[in-house]
């Protein structure tokens, strides 16, 4: 028997029921659909629209169902329709018909409103201890190479070298504004839409700043219409995700490179590595390429959200019912993901340093380098440029590096070039002298890892 059947004179077709019921999904926001019952419940006895002693039994009712929830003896069916109607039917069986006095003064739009916002308000304040999670990770692995050399690239072709924890920093950086962003769009949760009732509001004297004082909203939707028909915040929630997983893809894109035998900058431990079912020899990179394989499914969300929303006239949809499932695998694949991550960078990765230290040293990536020694002595950098183009050319012909050249070579090249030039080419002074305000320089690095450790970890 639905709780609308009154108006109806036939069942439900039974396809229909399960097509149209939610209850197998939203079961998720039960605690926040009770806990936004049990503040409507207390305003409903403040206002003095039920009694005190009414109010006090819907809140005990409500009580008891979270507590055969955690006990496993709550089982909403799926002709419960949604976890609205699952509370308020196991409700009037507890209460008898004071179950049925939950639901003066509000609807279900705006209850589903409320109870989506609470339980993504939560969700985001755990999202944003795992991004920290992941920049202290990120940390602690830069903290211990400051002096690893790595090479830097442009167009994926060697270019400079850098302080490997400068290339570690920098996800710590966008990290960051994944955190300020969910910042920002939790502000945008955390207004109440309860009391705003089905869409025009109601005649009953309610207090809708009560209702949210009691569930922590820092204010209210001042318009009905806009209340229970804004889902711009689980809009604004999947493109944060979505950022937040084009991070994780690129360090996981970059980690799967690093682990090939082609670049061998890095060695995955057992901890995280799986093996093929049929080539002995490999050790494969699941982790990172799960963590990029996902994103996808979070930029689908949020094409989902936008397109399911952009035709609808006000206010409530049954459309938005489809918003439920957009958030909650939004959030599990993005928790998951930066959680296995975090367990990557803390036990998952070993960076070859041999490997490194021979890298920066077999290719051309000090070649800038020379140029602005040429500059230094005076010679237009355009000119410098083109001397240096010449001779990685010839080098190159002579299957030979700069630092394989000799000082005579080098005075031929130009009369100005000294001894001091073989210094010039060596990786760490290269880095070394990048001291320009956010460059690699060991200085610089070594300053941007304290501020970290101090913003992340100590903070006195
Ligand atoms: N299950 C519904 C949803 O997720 C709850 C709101 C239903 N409201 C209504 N008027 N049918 O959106």
């Amino acid at each position: 028997m639905k709780t609308w059947s009154d108006r109806f004179e036939e069942g439900l077709n039974p396809f229909i029921e399960s097509f149209n019921a939610s209850i197998d999904f939203d079961i998720l926001l039960l605690e926040e659909d009770l806990d936004g019952s049990i503040a409507h419940a207390r305003m409903l006895g403040k206002t003095g629209i039920l009694t005190s002693e009414e109010a006090h039994q819907l809140e005990e009712g409500l009580e008891q169902i979270r507590l055969e929830a955690s006990q496993g003896t709550f089982k909403p069916e799926l002709s419960d329709e949604d976890i609205h109607m699952a509370v308020e039917k196991r409700l009037t069986v507890i209460l008898g018909s004071l179950g049925k006095k939950l639901h003066t003064g509000r609807s279900r739009n705006d209850q589903v409103g409320t109870d989506l916002r609470l339980w993504l308000r939560r969700r985001i304040d755990e999202l944003d201890i795992h991004l920290k999670r992941l920049q202290i990770a990120l940390l602690i692995k830069a903290e211990s190479n400051l002096f690893t050399l790595i090479p830097g690239y442009t167009h994926l072709q060697r270019a400079q070298p850098l302080s490997l924890a400068h290339h570690l920093l920098a996800y710590i950086e966008m990290i960051e504004r994944d955190r300020n962003r969910l910042i920002d769009v939790r502000k945008r949760v955390d207004i109440c839409p309860l009391g705003s009732a089905a869409l025009a509001g109601t005649s009953l004297p309610i207090d809708r700043s009560f209702t949210a004082d009691q569930l922590n909203f820092s204010s209210i939707y001042s318009n009905s219409l806009d209340a229970v028909s804004d889902r711009d915040f689980a809009v604004e929630f999947t493109a944060a995700s979505s950022l937040i997983m084009v991070h994780l893809s690129r360090l996981a894109d970059e980690i799967i490179l690093w682990a090939s035998e082609e670049f061998s900058f890095l060695r995955l431990t057992d901890r995280c590595a799986t093996g093929s079912s049929l080539m002995p020899q490999k050790k494969n990179p699941d982790v990172p390429e799960l963590v990029r394989g996902k994103t996808g499914r979070v930029f689908g969300h949020l094409q989902s959200l936008l397109t399911m929303i952009k035709g609808l006239p006000l206010a409530y949809n049954k459309d938005f019912q489809e918003d439920k499932e957009a958030i909650f695998d939004t959030f599990k694949t993005v928790n998951n993901s930066l959680k296995a991550m975090s367990i990557l960078l803390e036990e998952g990765l070993e960076f070859s340093l041999d490997n490194l230290s021979e890298a920066v040293r077999s290719d051309f990536s000090n070649a800038t380098d020379v140029a602005d020694y040429l500059v230094s002595k005076n010679i237009p950098f355009r000119e410098a440029y083109q001397i240096v183009g010449r001779v990685v050319k010839l080098c190159i012909n002579r299957k030979i590096l700069l630092k394989d050249l000799t000082l005579d070579e080098w005075q031929e090249i130009h009369p100005l070039i000294n001894q001091d030039i073989f210094e010039k080419l060596l990786p760490e002074k290269i880095v070394a002298s990048r001291i320009s305000q956010g460059g690699t320089g060991f200085v610089r690095v070594r300053e941007e890892l304290e501020k970290w450790r101090k913003q992340l970890i100590s903070p006195n």
